[in-house]
């Protein structure tokens, strides 16, 4: 269609993980868990809800762009609103970086198989979409230094990674900058921050400021608050600055604003949250471990398998959906040999445990 650019055409759309509702229904299954999406599996934190229904009354109101939850967050991490956004998830605000920042001669470089939603952000402006492969399952940070070249404007970083769920250290990364020109945006994506940020190695970008680094967090995981599209990022206030003119003026919603804010304020969530990811990573990783597995080690709430060949990942994903359970085959991230399991609640991760001990025979 003549109407479409090439680069759009081109494009494959972003498929979310499959649903209870589908599986059960194709499958003909009453009991079905998802551990596909690296979602929490407690629900959401309760103190976000009753925020949530609060704020239902005031509806009729346009929101604030997301001032408040700028503020509260910014007196959490001392530092000014200025440096503080708000957006519809994490992916929203790589939506409103990618089209505030790149022109169209400029390039993005990034790890093979990156998290697939920046992937379908970033090709969707179509420029050049540049990656290096792994080095054993991590970010090759040096080689991707060695790629930078003058057209490079945005290196996107997630940490932990998804979907491996392994991360660079703190030292690798003060090395790694100290390659990167000014005029180049690192954008660090830490979704998965609240799982990792206890291991010393981990580098909390909160750390240290630079101009030229976005770092990108999320309601969605640990706050289990995927589905009302509440994220944050902190930045230098001239990069704040010109993505707030690009945004939706009104973005985030009221209530995932309320939500945010609720959820900030609830610590004992987070705290039971950790404990229920903590001993579904050791059940899962001893269990597929001793079914002779290889498990990648991970700092997030997911596991990845690396499987002979794609064959075996489609029989892996399949056996474990006809015994109800939804895993993520990882073809649409580049890696059709692999599949990521999220942790779920005990019985879930028990669960999954026994019945990939049944598919794998
Ligand atoms: C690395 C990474 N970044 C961002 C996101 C999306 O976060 P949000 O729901 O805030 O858009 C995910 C979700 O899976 C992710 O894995």
């Amino acid at each position: 269609m003549r109407l479409v650019p090439p680069y759009i055409e081109a494009l494959v759309p972003y498929e979310a993980g499959r649903s209870v509702e589908e599986i059960k229904r194709v499958y003909g299954l009453r009991d079905v868990v998802k551990l596909a999406s690296n979602e929490n599996p407690l629900g959401p934190s309760p103190l976000a809800v009753g925020a949530i229904r609060q704020e239902l009354e005031g509806l009729n109101l346009y929101p604030n762009g997301g001032l408040s939850l700028r503020k509260v967050l910014a007196g959490m991490f001392d530092l000014k609103v200025e440096n503080v956004i708000a957006g519809s998830g994490s992916e929203g605000i790589m939506s409103n970086i990618i089209r505030t920042f790149l022109c169209d001669e400029d390039e993005v470089l990034t790890t093979e198989s990156a998290f697939i939603g920046f992937q379908v952000l970033a090709k969707s402006r179509g420029v050049k979409y540049r990656t290096v492969p792994y080095k054993d399952w991590h970010y090759d940070l040096p080689a991707i230094a060695g790629q930078i070249n003058e057209h490079t404007k945005i290196i996107y970083l997630a940490n932990p990674n998804n979907p491996t769920g392994t991360i660079f250290t703190r030292h690798e990364f003060d090395d790694f900058y100290r390659h990167v020109p000014e005029r180049v945006l690192i954008i660090l994506d830490e979704a998965y921050f609240e799982y990792a940020k206890d291991n010393p190695r981990y580098p909390d970008s909160m750390h240290y400021r630079y101009d030229n680094v976005i770092t990108l967090r999320t309601f969605s995981k640990i706050y289990g608050l995927a589905g009302i599209r509440i994220g944050y990022g902190f930045a230098h206030e001239d990069l704040i600055g010109n993505l707030l003119k690009v945004k939706l003026p009104f973005e985030p919603s009221a209530l995932a604003q309320a939500a945010g804010i609720g959820a900030l304020a609830d610590k004992e969530f987070v705290h039971r949250s950790l404990e229920v990811n903590a001993r579904g990573m050791e059940l899962l990783t001893a269990s597929f471990r001793r079914s002779g597995l290889k498990v990648i080690p991970s700092e997030a709430n997911f596991i990845m398998l690396v499987l002979a060949d794609e064959a075996e990942a489609k029989r892996v994903t399949e056996g474990l959906l006809e015994q109800g359970i939804i895993i993520r085959p990882l073809k649409a991230f580049g890696l059709p040999h692999c599949v990521r399991i999220s942790t779920g609640k005990d019985e879930d991760n028990r669960r999954c445990a026994e019945s990939m001990k049944k598919v794998l025979g």
